[in-house]
């Protein structure tokens, strides 16, 4: 049956999901105009919050009854990713984001860099207000190795030869950490650590397996339905699962047109690109590799007590796998 978003997944947490929102808009406010109508134009265009909502449900997962302070750690990661998506854009030279243009594209990349510096400031100044010193700790280490997997990627590209171990740590760093200091952070806030461990697993897993089928959809949806461009990490010779997958699965002047795709950049050989990643193999195998990822993330779950929050973050980690079915 499909998992319907408010009831299956929000609906636990909804009242505390809405308070979160103010917490948001005070940490966009600044003095400075250009702060305020660059940080307005991507909070406004949306996202799915999902992982602020997974930081909700964990903190009520774990027996939380009172989630006035997770509310605002909900708005901490919420605004870190924020940052990290106006970074990304500007350094995958993305021109749409959300549905709407980029920050990059609709100012410049000066402005986009400066902007997403002052998010990243900004929620470690409303993560101070917790007065919570292990949470800090763990929030800045963490920061850190976000982005040393966005460093770890640019590494990578251009790099036919990066393996999948290689791609792995690149997406825990860039994407998956994040999901779990979301999970973690609630459980320390929550003052529950035996749930912590659980927790960091469900959201590694999941961000793994939500990152795979990120990189599925770049050769799969279309624009209207990501609210991105496809083909964007073809374009930026990004050596992602489904082209590691693709290289393993070919020979001969097949795989030489992926080898020189990802060596070289550029979207000439897209149609070609989609078509071997369709017809190799390659995107079962990324699917299949989805699909483990989430059962792994579930078994986390294992150590809570039955609670209708856990049957949430069960439904959120089944909803992700619908996108690619
Ligand atoms: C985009 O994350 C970055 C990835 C990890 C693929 P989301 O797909 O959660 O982005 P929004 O917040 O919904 O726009
Ligand atoms: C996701 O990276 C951004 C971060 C996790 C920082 P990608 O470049 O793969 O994601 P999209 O496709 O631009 O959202
Ligand atoms: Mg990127
Ligand atoms: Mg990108």
């Amino acid at each position: 049956m499909a998992i319907d978003f408010k009831h299956d997944i929000l609906a636990p947490v909804a009242a505390d999901f809405t308070a979160m929102d103010k917490f948001i808009n005070e940490g966009i406010s600044s003095k400075v105009a250009l702060v305020m109508s660059v940080s307005k134009h991507v909070v406004e265009a949306g996202g799915k919050r999902m992982r602020p909502i997974m930081c909700l449900l964990a903190a009520q997962a774990c027996g939380e009854t009172d989630l006035a302070r997770t509310q605002r750690l909900a708005a901490v990661i919420e605004m870190l990713h924020t940052a990290t998506l106006v970074h990304d854009d500007v350094v995958d030279d993305s021109n749409l984001r959300r549905g709407k243009p980029t920050a990059n594209a609709t100012w410049n990349n000066q402005t986009a860099v400066l902007v997403g510096d002052f998010l990243i400031a900004r929620s470690f100044d409303l993560l101070v207000d917790l007065n919570d010193m292990a949470l800090l700790k763990e929030f800045s280490t963490g920061t850190c190795e976000i982005a040393e997997g966005e460093v770890l990627q640019l590494q990578a590209q251009h790099q036919p030869e990066t393996s999948e171990e290689t791609y792995l740590n690149i997406i825990y760093g860039k994407t998956s950490r994040l999901f779990q200091l979301a999970t973690e952070g609630a459980a320390m806030l929550a003052g529950t650590p035996e749930y912590r461990d659980g927790l960091k697993r469900y959201a590694g897993h999941f961000g793994n397996a939500f990152q795979i089928i990120d990189d599925i959809l770049d050769y799969t949806s279309d624009a209207e339905v990501l609210g991105k461009n496809i083909g964007d990490d073809l374009m930026e010779g990004k050596p992602t699962l489904p082209l590691i997958a693709a290289l393993k699965n070919t020979t001969g002047a097949t795989h030489d047109v992926i080898y020189k795709s990802i060596a070289t950049g550029g979207l000439n050989d897209l149609e070609e690109v989609i078509s071997i990643v369709q017809n190799s193999g390659a995107l079962d195998y990324c699917r299949r590799r989805a699909h483990e990822e989430t059962q792994s993330a579930i078994d986390g779950l294992n150590v809570l007590p039955e609670s209708p929050a856990k049957k949430a973050l069960y439904n959120l980690a089944m909803m992700a796998l619908n996108r690619i079915q």
